[in-house]
């Protein structure tokens, strides 16, 4: 049985097969990202989803959905298996007494981007490539900055200049060739592909969905939180949705799963969180369009959702169709607030992203969209210790000799 069983590349949009065995960005026909397709009868035939629970714990036990052909190829700082917790206190306040939380806090990095690095740096140096280069809102750069330098690539890596300051240090300290810009992810994007075409291939573009390998980390996500529900999938997920990868991927991973006999019955009903200053999804969904327009002015706290135009937007779309999701906003104000809540109820510190999504929980619920006795993941993609600014301090501070009675 092979490592991977990874057959081919295919076009999300125009469906044209591409050769996985070399480098490849957007289809060279539509120009839409590649998705990774897998000879889903042989995983069948050669794996018993039982098997798995013997296997390491990190994202790897899930090798034959993966890319990676060879086992030497895979650059890992065990990454995956994060915990999903109950937040039954949170959850009580909320009205949703089955919420739990899938806490991506708990990896290398600081960030769910470690899994998307973790798998496309692998497959990159098992493809030959030499150097990376890729925009970034911060949390993404200084995961493939760091799982590059293990992997002994180098890396360019683009982030606006009011990118989280922890993710620039995670560049600077792994040697990365780090550029900030005056400007948003999609302004790093354009400077990338300027650098990437005047390049003569001899830098790979590795920016969000122009490489196919990034998502399929991410979908490890989905595969762990039926895994740790014993085969079942839960009836709601609530995902920060900035470039949509994490969202795209759980969809992707739910429907292998469903191909293979692993799970059956409805999907979970896949819910896209933004903030009010970026809403790009919320924006095309409510108007029934399949892509989205770019949002002007965007802004938001929650850093890693502030994507004006997600390349992927119609696979968001599409995965919140087929699922009977939907897309909502939540302010600035109501997620720095629910953050708060979470710390106080659950001990839980959340990235200001993953505040988003349980904000939108509450709302959803208080909306009825989402039922009492529903079972929901909220993703929390990063630590908050990553986002030191959510909180102010307000402590007094005591003389040398001071007291408190
Ligand atoms: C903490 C955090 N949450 C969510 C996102 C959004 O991820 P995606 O681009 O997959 O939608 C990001 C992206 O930077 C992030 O850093
Ligand atoms: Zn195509």
């Amino acid at each position: 049985m092979s490592f991977s069983q990874l057959s081919h590349l295919e076009c999300g949009r125009c469906g044209a097969h591409h050769d996985s065995e070399r480098p490849q960005n957007l289809c060279t026909t539509c120009g839409s990202p590649l998705l990774a397709r897998y000879d889903l009868a042989a995983v069948r035939a050669a794996v018993d989803p039982g098997e798995l629970a013997g296997r390491s714990p990190d994202l790897w036990r899930y090798h034959e959905l993966l890319p990676v052909r060879n086992r030497r190829a895979v650059t890992t700082l065990g990454e995956g298996m994060t915990p999903l917790l109950p937040m039954s206190r949170y959850g009580e306040r909320i009205g949703l007494p089955r919420l739990l939380m899938k806490d991506e806090g708990l990896i290398p990095t600081g960030s769910f981007k470690a899994r998307g690095a973790a798998v496309g740096v692998s497959r990159a140096a098992e493809l030959g490539i030499e150097r990376l280069a890729m925009p970034t809102n911060g949390n993404a750069g200084a995961a493939w900055a760091l799982y590059g330098a293990r992997a002994g690539l180098a890396t360019t890596i683009v982030m606006p200049v009011d990118a989280p300051e922890i993710t620039r240090r995670e560049c600077t300290a792994s040697g990365a060739d780090l550029h900030l810009v005056d400007g948003l992810i999609s302004d790093a994007g354009r400077i990338v592909g300027e650098l990437v075409a005047a390049s003569d291939g001899r830098v790979f573009d590795s920016s969000t969905l122009k490489e196919p390998y990034r998502i399929e980390g991410k979908k490890t996500m989905g595969i762990e939180i039926v895994e740790q529900l014993g085969w079942r999938m839960p009836d709601v997920i609530l995902y920060p949705t900035g470039g949509g990868v994490g969202l795209i991927g759980i969809h992707k991973a739910l429907n292998e799963l469903r191909e293979l006999g692993w799970i059956s019955g409805p999907p979970p009903r896949l819910v896209a969180v933004q903030a009010e200053g970026c809403a790009p999804i919320v924006r095309a969904f409510e108007r029934g369009e399949r892509e989205s327009r770019y949002w002007d002015g965007a802004h938001t706290v929650a850093f890693g959702i502030n994507v004006p135009k997600p390349l992927g937007d119609f696979l968001i779309l599409e995965a919140l169709e087929e699922t009977s999701g939907t897309a909502v906003t939540v302010t600035d104000g109501e997620l720095l607030a629910e953050l708060r809540q979470v710390a106080a109820l659950e001990g839980a510190f959340v990235c200001p992203e993953g505040a988003a999504a349980f904000a939108a929980a509450r709302k959803l619920r208080a909306s009825g969209w989402i039922e009492a006795d529903e079972q929901v993941v909220v993703l929390n993609t990063g630590a908050g210790l990553k986002y030191p600014g959510t909180v102010q301090v307000e402590a007094p501070v005591l003389p040398v000799d001071g007291h408190l009675i």
